[in-house]
C-alpha cells in the first residue's frame, strides 16, 4: 500500500459512422469512471460488502506517443467496416483496423463495433504483445452520469464494462470462476458463485452464499456494481508489481 500505480493508457477509435466517433468527451468520462472505480472513489461505494477497497491503480490518457512526439492518447480512423466481431482484426492495421502501440509501456483499448451484442472483451495477461488490451463497442465506452449527448446505451450506460475489461486484463475471472460452485475465481474474499447474475438482485444466494452481485467482475447492470475486493486487487498488482509481467506499463 501506499504506492500508487497510473496505467498510461491509448484509445484508438475506430468508426463506420459519426456516432461510433465518439467524442473526447465521452472518452474522458470513461477514464474518470476507471479511476474513480479502482480507487474507490465512486459515488456509489457503499458499506455492504467489507472487503471493498482501493485498488490504487489509475489510469491516464498517454501524453507522449510511442515516437515521442505529444499526443492526446486518442486515435481516430474512420473505416468501412460496420462491425469487427472478436477474432481481433481491429488491432492490425494490416487488416484495417490499427496495430497496438507499444503494449509493454501502454493500455491499448480499441472502441470500434464489436457486433454480435458483444459488449467488450479483453486479453488476460500473457498472451501475444500484437493483440494485447481491450476492446469496447462505443456504446458501452464513457459514463450517461457524467456528461449529455454521449452515444451511450443503458443499463451499461455508466462505464463499468470497461472497469469489467480492464479487470480481465489484470488478470481477473469472472466472479463465478465461469462454472459451478466448485470451481473458483483464484481470489479468496469473492464468495463462490454458480453462474453470473444479470440485472441487480443483491438477495441471490448460491453455493450456500449471498452472489457479490455488486462485484465488477459479475453480470450485473452498470448501476448495481461498485466494488473490486482486498483479493482482487492483490490480484491485480500482482501483474503490476516488481516480477509481474505487466511491470514494464
Ligand atoms: N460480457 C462482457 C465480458 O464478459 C462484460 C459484461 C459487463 N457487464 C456490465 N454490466 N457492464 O467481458
Ligand atoms: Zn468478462
Ligand atoms: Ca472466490
Amino acid at each position: 500500500t501506499g504506492n500508487i500505480i497510473t496505467i498510461p493508457v491509448v484509445v484508438h477509435v475506430i468508426y463506420n459512422n459519426s456516432q461510433e466517433n465518439i467524442s473526447d468527451a465521452q472518452i474522458q468520462s470513461q477514464l474518470d469512471v476507471l479511476n474513480e472505480d479502482f480507487r474507490r472513489t465512486n459515488a456509489d461505494a457503499d458499506n455492504r460488502w467489507s472487503q471493498a477497497v482501493d485498488t490504487e491503480i489509475q489510469f491516464c490518457l498517454a501524453t507522449v506517443d510511442p515516437n515521442g512526439n505529444a499526443t492526446t492518447g486518442i486515435t481516430r480512423k474512420s473505416s468501412t467496416r460496420t462491425a469487427w466481431g472478436t477474432n481481433d482484426a481491429m488491432k492490425s492495421t494490416a487488416q484495417g483496423g490499427v496495430s497496438p502501440w507499444n503494449t509493454s509501456e501502454y493500455l491499448n483499448m480499441w472502441v470500434c463495433n464489436i457486433g454480435g451484442g458483444i459488449l467488450g472483451y479483453a486479453q488476460f495477461p500473457g498472451g501475444s504483445a500484437a493483440t494485447d488490451g481491450v476492446v469496447m463497442s462505443p456504446q458501452y465506452f464513457g459514463s450517461s452520469a457524467k456528461g449529455s449527448g454521449f452515444y451511450l446505451s443503458a443499463p451499461f450506460d455508466l462505464g463499468r464494462t470497461t472497469t469489467h475489461e480492464v479487470g480481465h486484463y489484470l488478470n481477473l475471472r469472472h466472479i463465478w470462476g465461469d462454472g459451478g460452485c466448485g470451481v473458483d475465481d483464484f481470489v479468496s474474499d469473492t464468495p463462490t458463485s454458480d453462474g453470473p447474475n444479470y440485472g441487480c438482485d443483491t438477495t441471490h444466494v448460491s453455493c450456500a452464499s449471498t452472489d457479490m452481485v455488486q462485484n465488477y467482475m459479475d453480470y450485473s447492470d452498470d448501476s448495481c456494481m461498485n466494488l473490486y475486493t482486498a483479493g482482487q486487487k492483490a490480484r491485480m498488482r500482482a501483474v503490476l508489481d516488481v516480477g509481474g509481467v505487466r511491470r514494464s506499463l
